[in-house]
């Protein structure tokens, strides 16, 4: 089946109970029980709600896995999944991760005695260089936030599979329409669903879906036991935003690879950060000739510096905006031309030293290149 159809179609197509053709939004937090020694299959809506069960089922589907776990962000599956280890355990991370898993490991999990060393795992003689005895998991990014750098994922795999590892992949930029890590061997893959998935700027919502059952069912265990689940109504618009995946990637590729030549071309830019571009840091085999990101990272030099009128380092993020077609779009959103962090926008993190600013670039009908900021 075409992936575009099976995206439409994925997980549960109606409401069993009804009918229904979209699965009704199920607000009830509790379900009576006929017979108090034997529950139903609902009985509390934090460990199973059929708005939910819907979404997670579709999620397990696109990403080939046996079970989809739907959490109330990106954070919370991410840390829900690193509560799969334990005090004295030690995981290997891509250094390039976005910053709000950094911070997680570095500065929460560290103090539990869960440790992590960073690696460029876009090199994956790295990955094996930095396992120790009790390293327990490998967690990857790819591609990287805000980098974009792209990991062998079946080299990396092959890696965790030779030392007994768990191989974990953060897959949010590519989203199951270009890539599903699972397919290459990997153990479990987690997003923020709040990006491209949803694709609206309506929900923040994370999901991990596992490959086999038995793995699933301990992270089903955490899901409830740490209750950091999706709410319903976020459930039922992520389901909606899920259906129209296939359409809005192809869209976000096209403008991409659009934008990412034509900037390349630029002299005011001294790189474009984009997987299809020759050079570009990390393997591209992962994405073979489909953009897997439709972001595109401009690092800035001096000469883009002086004409945004900044005095310091800045890296610039461009993306797409929808009103602009020719554009690619930012981290899935419909709306939005680029994305990263600003001065003027100081609630996003990325919890690196860099200095990110949130622009749109054009060109003004002087030649010069101009800033736009958007928030
Ligand atoms: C690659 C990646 N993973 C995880 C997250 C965290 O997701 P959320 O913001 O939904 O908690 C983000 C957020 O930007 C991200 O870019």
């Amino acid at each position: 089946m075409d992936l575009r159809t099976k995206i439409v179609h994925a997980g549960v197509d109606r409401d069993p109970a009804t009918g229904a053709s979209s699965v009704p939004v199920y607000l009830a937090s509790t379900y009576s029980q006929k017979d108090p020694e034997q529950p139903g299959r609902f009985d509390y809506a934090r460990s199973g709600n059929p708005t939910r069960e819907a979404l997670e089922k579709t999620l397990a589907e696109l990403e080939g896995g046996a079970t989809g776990l739907a959490f109330a962000s990106g954070m919370a599956a991410i840390a829900s999944t690193f509560l799969l280890f334990q005090p004295g355990d030690h995981l290997v991370a891509g250094m390039d991760v976005y910053g709000g898993t950094f911070r997680a490991l570095d500065a929460l999990f560290a103090r539990w005695g869960l440790r992590t060393s960073f690696v460029d795992t876009t090199d994956e003689a790295n990955i094996e260089k930095a396992i120790e005895p009790a390293t327990r998991a490998i967690f990857i990014e790819t591609p990287s936030n805000p980098l974009l750098g792209i990991t062998d994922l079946a080299a990396a795999a092959a890696i965790a599979r030779k030392h007994g590892l768990l191989a974990v992949a953060d897959g949010t930029f590519a989203t199951p329409y270009l890539q599903r890590p699972l397919e290459f061997g990997f153990d479990v893959v987690v997003h923020s669903a709040t990006k491209f998935l949803n694709g609206h700027s309506d929900v923040i919502a994370g999901a991990a879906v596992a490959r086999e059952a038995e793995l699933g069912e301990r992270l089903r265990f955490i899901q409830n036991a740490f209750g950091a689940v999706l709410g319903v109504q976020d459930s039922w618009l992520l389901l909606r935003g899920l259906k129209t995946l296939g359409a809005r990637l192809d869209a976000e590729q096209k403008t991409a690879h659009w934008l990412a030549e034509r900037l390349a071309a630029l002299p005011e830019i001294a790189a474009v950060r984009y997987p299809l571009l020759p050079g570009h840091h990390g393997t591209t085999r992962e994405v073979g000739d489909r953009a897997s990101a439709a972001r595109l990272d401009i690092l800035d030099d001096n000469r883009v510096r002086r004409a945004v009128g900044e005095g310091k380092s800045v890296v610039h993020h461009a993306v797409l905006l929808a009103d602009r077609p020719e554009v690619p779009l930012a981290l899935g959103e419909v709306h939005r031309l680029l994305g990263g962090r600003c001065e003027r926008c100081p609630n996003t993190e990325h919890g690196k030293n860099e200095f990110f600013h949130h622009l749109i670039l054009y060109r003004s009908r002087s030649g010069r290149l101009r800033p736009l900021c958007r928030q």
